[in-house]
């Protein structure tokens, strides 16, 4: 038995190297935050899909291009650090904007939230069907589309949200533009990993336009770790988190090798005070660890070995972007994580496994 163990640890694989990461969804926020949140994530990701809900939210490429100067300035002097910006759909969303995005060679997606699904979302479309034509305009200047998946219709439980979306929005949608590059945002059901593994054109024929990212809280927690044993303020985020059996699908689904799977972390900071509280913010902060906590998710049935392509290939085949040239090592040992993180302005925001330990380290 002894034996054993110790032959059984010295296959385990303890140090692995992984192609320098990007993160295909994050929410860097704005003001001071930004002096303090853009060293974090610019130390593990060389490239971030920057989320457009500030408030206001980020709906011109004039916009973007402030909001990306103030991220810019915010970078540690010498690190190599590129946000890649977006816009914010809105019922007001023109032809001539996404034509000024493409044209302007910093936007690389649009993302769409239903008015009211998440934190900042009261500008969202209200309506699919007005849009269309400016969904077309996309299709024909291939910018993606990024959505937030789920209905908002007060009588759809709030777990079957994206399940539902999928079924009364994403399906017609795909049918309808069989050429838009579409991400759907952070999945987190069985039923979003079935609809893009099995996603085809009104032909029959597959339609590989349509991806996902994944969260690495999604991969690593189920609902009861938000709800059992007291409620968890700072495991709620939207989508909410499903049952196991999602869990273990989501799971299965980044470690395929599928290439329409690949790491977004959705980190969304919310200082202590906005998540402990009578009516709490929906958002994870994850950007203090992401690449240790989907290497915690991986290892946990033992596909370590799928995580490079997940985290520095497959997002960026997507986006027609290169692959970053870096390797990164991470190590199998255990570290402890702060318990706060200190985001300007008196707040602090609390990370996920606050306090606890994380058992994959990233060598610098
Ligand atoms: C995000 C936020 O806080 O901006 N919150 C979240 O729970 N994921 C918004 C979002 O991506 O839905
Ligand atoms: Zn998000």
């Amino acid at each position: 038995m002894h034996t054993y163990f110790i032959l059984k640890f010295a296959y385990m694989t303890k140090h692995i190297y992984i192609r320098s990461p990007d993160d295909f969804h994050h929410h860097l926020r704005d003001g001071e935050a930004l002096n303090h949140l853009v060293p974090i994530v610019s130390s593990t990701f060389r490239r971030v899909i920057v989320m457009p809900n500030l408030n206001p939210p980020v709906t011109s490429v004039t916009q973007a291009l402030e909001y990306r100067q103030r991220i810019l300035n915010a970078t540690p002097v010498g690190r190599d650090f590129c946000p890649l910006m977006t816009l914010y759909f809105t019922n007001k969303t023109s032809i001539e904007d996404i034509i000024a995005a493409k044209a302007s060679g910093i936007i690389y997606g649009v993302k769409l939230y239903p008015a009211g699904a998440t934190t900042n979302s009261d500008s969202g479309v209200t309506s699919m069907a007005s849009i269309e034509p400016v969904l077309s305009a996309m299709e024909d200047a291939k910018l993606p589309l990024l959505i937030h998946g789920e209905v908002t219709d007060s009588d759809v439980d709030i777990f079957d949200r994206e399940i539902v979306f999928i079924e009364r929005v994403l399906k017609p949608l795909v049918l309808q533009h069989p050429h838009l590059k579409i991400v759907l945002e952070h999945i987190t059901t069985k039923n979003a990993v079935d609809f893009i593994q099995t996603c085809t054109n009104a032909d029959g024929t597959p339609n590989l336009n349509v991806a996902a990212t994944i969260t690495a809280h999604h991969l690593l927690y189920n609902r009861n770790h938000l709800l059992c044993s007291g409620l968890h303020p700072h495991m709620y985020c939207l989508p909410v988190l499903k049952r196991e059996s999602h869990r273990l699908a989501l799971l299965a689904a980044a470690t395929s090798g599928d290439p329409h799977f690949f790491l977004g972390t959705d980190s969304a900071p919310h200082s202590i005070a906005q998540k402990e509280c009578s009516v709490g913010c929906a958002g994870i902060f994850t950007g203090h660890a992401a690449i240790e906590l989907y290497a915690e998710a991986f290892d946990s049935i033992g596909r370590i070995d799928a995580l490079s392509d997940f985290v520095g290939v497959f997002g960026q085949q997507f986006y027609n972007l290169p692959p970053n040239e870096g390797i990164v090592e991470l190590v199998r040992e255990d570290w402890a994580v702060p318990d706060s993180y200190y985001i300007g302005k008196n707040c602090h925001v609390r990370p996920l496994r606050a306090g606890d330990v994380i058992r994959w380290k990233r060598l610098p």
